[in-house]
This record gives C-alpha cells, sequence and structure tokens, in this order.
C-alpha cells in the first residue's frame, strides 16, 4: 500500500473530522489543542505533505519562504484568507484552499444575535440577574432601540450578507446595501443598492459589516463614517475587527451617538481593545460567527475534501491559489 500523504493539522478539530484525517493521512495531530507559534509550526511541518491549518496562523511571506520543501498545500480552516500572503503562497507554487459556503448560515445566526442583543440590552439585563440586582419589572427599565420594521444597511453582500439579509427581512426590515458590484434582481430580492458606502450609511439605522478584510476595508468604519449614520444607529460586525477604528467605535458609544454595538470579531485578536469592557452599550463575543458543531464539522470535511483531491492530483474543489 502506498505511503499515506502525511498532513499538520496545527488545531484540535471536531472529533469527527479527526477522525477523518486520521484515518486517510498520516496525520500530526494537536490534540492537546496549544497554540503553537509561526517557528514550532514550520518545525512541525518538516516532511508533511500539507499543512490543515487555522485563521489565527499568520502565513505571511517570510513564513511561506521558510515552509519546508515538502509541504505543497495550505488547507485553511476557515473561509477568510487575510492570514495568508496568496501572492507569496503563489509564487511559491503552494495550492492553497478554504471553506466557502458551509459557515454562511452560522454566521448570519451570530450577525443577527449580535444585532437583538446589542439593541435590546441584553448584556445589561443578564448582568441584573446573574448579580441578584434586579428589583422587579417597571415600565422604564432597559428600554432598548426597536429593531422590526427598520432599515438595515449591509456593507458586504456575498453569501453572508445575503443570509443576514433574509433573516432581516423576517424582521421586516428595509434592506439596503453596498457592494462591489450591485446585485442581479434575483439575488437582491427588492434590497436597495447604495454606488458608495456613504450613501449606504447615511439611511443605516442597523449597519452590518459583511465584507472580507482587505486593504479597501482596514479602519473602514472610522469617526467620519460614523458620523454618517444615523443618531442612534446600531452597528454589528461578524467580519473582521480591522474593518474597525476601535477607537472611534468607541467614542459614539460613549458620547450616545451610537446606541449600542454588537461585536464577534477584533483587530489584534485574542486581545481586544480593552475600551470595550468599559462600555455597557456594546455586546461582545469571541469571534464565534461559526461555531456550532455542525459547521465545524462541514468545514473540517472540506479541508479534508480539498486535500484528497490535491493528493489524487485533481482539482481542490475550493482552490483560492
Ligand atoms: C472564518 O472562517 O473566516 C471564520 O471567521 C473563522 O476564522
Amino acid at each position: 500500500m502506498p505511503a499515506k500523504p502525511a498532513v499538520l493539522v496545527t488545531r484540535k478539530l471536531p472529533e469527527a473530522v479527526t477522525k477523518r484525517a486520521a484515518e486517510s493521512y498520516e496525520a500530526c495531530l494537536n490534540e492537546a489543542d496549544k497554540s503553537f507559534t509561526m517557528d514550532q509550526i514550520l518545525a512541525q511541518a518538516e516532511g508533511c505533505d500539507a499543512i490543515l491549518c487555522c485563521s489565527s496562523e499568520k502565513f505571511t511571506a517570510e513564513v511561506i519562504s521558510r515552509l519546508p520543501k515538502s509541504v505543497r498545500a495550505l488547507a485553511t480552516f476557515s473561509v477568510g484568507l487575510e492570514h495568508i500572503d496568496l501572492d507569496a503562497a503563489k509564487a511559491r507554487g503552494l495550492t492553497v484552499t478554504n471553506t466557502p459556503d458551509v459557515l454562511t448560515d452560522s454566521t448570519a445566526d451570530i450577525t443577527f444575535l449580535l444585532l437583538l442583543a446589542a439593541a435590546r440590552r441584553a448584556y445589561e439585563g443578564e448582568r441584573l440577574l446573574r448579580q441578584d440586582a434586579w428589583t422587579g419589572w417597571t415600565p422604564t427599565q432597559l428600554l432598548g432601540v426597536h429593531v422590526s420594521g427598520k432599515r438595515l444597511g449591509i456593507l458586504g453582500m456575498g453569501r453572508i450578507g445575503r443570509a443576514v439579509a433574509r433573516r432581516a427581512r423576517g424582521f421586516d426590515m428595509a434592506i439596503h446595501y453596498h457592494n462591489r458590484s450591485r446585485l442581479p434582481a434575483e439575488l437582491e430580492k427588492g434590497a436597495i443598492y447604495h454606488e458608495t458606502p456613504d450613501d449606504l450609511l447615511k439611511v443605516s439605522q442597523f449597519l452590518a459589516l459583511n465584507a472580507p478584510a482587505s486593504p479597501e476595508t482596514m479602519g473602514f468604519l472610522n469617526a467620519a463614517r460614523i458620523a454618517l449614520l444615523p443618531d442612534g444607529a446600531v452597528v454589528v460586525n461578524t467580519a473582521r475587527g480591522t474593518l474597525v477604528d476601535d477607537e472611534a467605535l468607541q467614542a459614539a458609544l460613549s458620547s450616545g451617538k451610537l446606541a449600542a454595538a454588537g461585536l464577534d470579531v477584533f483587530d489584534g485578536e485574542p486581545k481586544i481593545h480593552p475600551g470595550y469592557r468599559a462600555l455597557d452599550n456594546v455586546f461582545i463575543l469571541p469571534h464565534l460567527g461559526s461555531a456550532t458543531l455542525e459547521t465545524r464539522n462541514a468545514m473540517g470535511f472540506k479541508c479534508c475534501d480539498n486535500l484528497d483531491a490535491i493528493f489524487a492530483g485533481r482539482e481542490p474543489p475550493d482552490r483560492v491559489v
């Protein structure tokens, strides 16, 4: 029997995915789920044919230049790709694959969880109960922002943005969006297109950031753009932390310009800007967008499908490079 291909799996994966990887490959697993430095990952990759990696590991041009010669593919357990220098990967002849589609619904669900929790002051309400500080129902206690029927602006109308729009229609929200290009009518489904992000911001009583991290979206939501939002708007980010200028957002939450924010992603994760901890009107989660067992299994199986194709000399279904 030919030797199985060797795959370095950088983090602990759900059981069913680990089982498949261990059966299909000579898998170097990380069952203790240690967070390795890139130097340690490079050392462990010696002799491996591929690396099944995660978005927390930065494959910069420098790291890619030091990859062992044996490594010919990176299968990232993520849809996001900003942690891999794709030009350097291409120049090195690496195949890179990701996991599109399968995390669309779970990420859109978390977008709505944040939107509702931020607007309806879920953190403050929960804290009252946990601290045994609730003295009873009153007509004016923790009044939040009404969601149903409001205008939702979506920045980035890709798969996840459109799944957010589907959910918002259930809340009778009017959908507005900006995207690099206007969608065809069958995908737009009545959503109103804005040529520029600034035009979108002006009408967004709620704003959902669903655009990928890129040089163009870096620091997108800065003080000048926040000023364009209607007073009392609610901002939700499940895309990447780099889209937001943290200090500008915190200033707007403190001043009351924005009513609330819901954030699942942060610049510099897992460290978050400490200012968020002091604000009651921000609902924060630790990057849980795709964190359901079904989704994480599907992401892992996609990585394996891509690796299987690469090792069999077939075109991987989710090739990026
Ligand atoms: C993704 O798949 O990009 C998720 O955000 C996890 O990194």
